[in-house]
């Protein structure tokens, strides 16, 4: 299936950024389990007990994926939205900062974890959670993306942790 013809290019959602669109993949039942069952071929074997992912588009591909895999999925929020004690990480962005939330008893001790999102731009997201799972004790056993935004170096962010993507653009 080519998962590019379920991605919408939004030109100008921001003067000269385009926003690649994921809602009709979402939209489409072959086109999403498509992709959540490619990205849980590549990663059955890789000896994760739980994903991580950020909100809000990271969840739409990550708790499918934890339930198929039948592994623990842990929410990474933006700060001010988890209930109970967090950790948090503050990462650069081109202007500025942005901070991310995990619970403090989340990723324990030992953990192997699965970093997903659907997408890698910058690569400061993902970062912050490669930090919040490190800080927590746990190890990254891999991250996932839907698209990967090829014009961006966000790859360089990610500590040379190996990475897989469906599409790149
Ligand atoms: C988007 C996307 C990734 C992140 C990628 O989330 O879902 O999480 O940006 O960008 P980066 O590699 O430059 O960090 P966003 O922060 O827009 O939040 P949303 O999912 O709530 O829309």
């Amino acid at each position: 299936m080519n998962l590019r013809e379920y991605i919408r290019d939004v030109l100008d959602f921001k003067p000269g950024i385009t926003f690649f669109d994921i809602t009709p993949l979402l939209a489409d039942p072959n086109a999403f389990r498509y992709a959540i069952d490619a990205l849980a071929e590549r990663y059955q074997d890789c000896g994760a007990n739980k994903i991580v992912a950020a909100e809000a588009r990271g969840f739409l591909f990550g708790a499918p994926l934890a339930y198929k895999m039948n592994i623990g999925f842990i929410p990474v929020r933006k700060p001010g939205k988890l209930p109970y004690k967090t950790a948090e990480v503050t990462y650069e962005l081109e202007y500025g900062t942005d901070s991310l939330q995990m619970h403090v008893d989340a990723v324990k001790p030992g953990d192997n974890v699965l970093i997903i999102d659907d997408l890698l731009a910058t690569g400061g997201t993902t970062n912050g959670m490669i930090q919040l799972v490190r800080n927590a004790g746990g190890s990254v056993a891999g991250i996932g993306f839907l698209i990967e935004l090829g014009f961006l170096d966000g790859h360089s962010k990610l500590e040379g942790i190996p990475h897989e993507y469906l599409l790149k653009l």
